[in-house]
């Protein structure tokens, strides 16, 4: 039997619509199995200084469909040393908390691991719009932020069409490309440029863009990932040497926030539910992932050695459907 009995609960890194629907499954589902939920204010910012508060089943009611976390989030430098990692496990003794369920993604796993190295029992289910979490193919927020940025270039799309010019979209990503990848897809891009694959400028966007012109195309939609770097500037020479009008959208925090899809509320509840099951069966520092349709878990050490790559095929297709 579980010697859990009082949990915490935070929202840590850049923050991802549905994670408050993560945080509803897990005071409700944590209530269920018999535990205290904590709530924990601004991430690991709030363990180090004490900023919880006990939640109960109505403290979460009407957050599911809101963006953003009401637990706020943040970036925590003082966290990230040994001695943060020491007083955080101090402030969780003070307060009995057994174990922290933390969402959030990669640097907010490595936060976890380093307090379960300490001693302090966690729980990782992984939020991000960035979906770049190694050992999950899914994280919270992706479908949402993904359907922001098409509903977005949909919009583009129209004014390119009109006045019969490329489009270069800045989309959210400084590391990974997933959103720039799919988003591509979902908008039928001429080109799409992703900070993990190196990208010359006269093969992977002018060709093809003078390529499709002379296909007969009139318009032209150019994704690129935040990490890639200035997108003004490969907005310039794409004008400069096609010799068509082309403008810069940088979409931004607009892609962070908004309504959860109905994707990402599931995904957060069916989440949270087996992070609060696994804490009554008292199996811990885990971070909780999907394989497939499949909700698993996996040793949280194991977890931050996993490595996601980018699907090649994905990209050829993408070529393939813009001709
Ligand atoms: O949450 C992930 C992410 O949106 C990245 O794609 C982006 O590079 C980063 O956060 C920006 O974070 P912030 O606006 O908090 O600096």
């Amino acid at each position: 039997m579980s010697e859990i009995t009082r949990i915490g609960v935070l929202t840590s890194g850049g923050d991802a619509p549905g994670m408050n629907a993560a945080i509803r499954a897990v005071v409700r589902s944590g209530i269920y199995n018999g535990f205290s939920v904590y709530g924990i204010r601004r991430g690991y910012e709030g363990l180090l200084t004490g900023d919880m508060t006990e939640m109960n089943l109505r403290s979460v009611s009407n957050i599911m469909s809101r963006g953003g976390t009401i637990l706020n989030t943040a970036r925590s430098k003082a966290f990230n040393t040994q001695e943060g990692i020491e007083r955080a496990k101090n402030m969780a003794d003070i307060f009995r908390l057994d174990a922290i369920v933390v969402i959030g993604g990669d640097g907010s796993f490595r936060g976890a691991r380093d307090l379960a190295r300490v001693g302090v029992k966690v729980m990782g289910i992984p939020a991000t719009i960035d979906n770049d979490i190694g050992c999950s193919d899914y994280t919270i927020g992706f479908d949402t932020a993904l359907n922001t940025v098409t509903d977005a270039i949909d919009k583009i799309k129209d004014t390119a069409y009109s006045h019969e010019r490329c489009s270069v979209v800045e989309v959210m990503g400084r590391d990974a490309g997933y959103i720039a990848l799919h988003a591509g897809i979902a908008n039928g891009a001429e080109a799409v440029i992703l900070p993990e694959k190196s990208f010359e400028l006269n093969n992977d966007i002018i060709k093809p863009i003078i390529d499709c012109r002379n296909r007969g195309k009139h318009h032209y939609v150019v994704v690129i990932a935040e990490g890639v770097g200035d997108s003004a500037k490969i907005s310039e020479q794409i004008q400069n040497i096609t010799g068509i009008r082309t403008t810069t959208t940088i979409l931004g925090h607009l892609q962070r926030g908004g309504k959860p899809t109905v994707r990402d509320r599931v995904n957060a509840g069916l989440m949270a539910a087996r992070a609060t099951e696994l804490l009554k069966a008292g199996v811990y520092n885990r971070i909780i992932a999907t394989k497939g349709e499949q909700i698993v878990d996996i040793d949280i050490e194991e977890a931050l050695n996993m490595k996601k790559t980018i699907d090649d095929r994905m990209i050829s297709t993408s070529k393939i459907l813009s001709l």
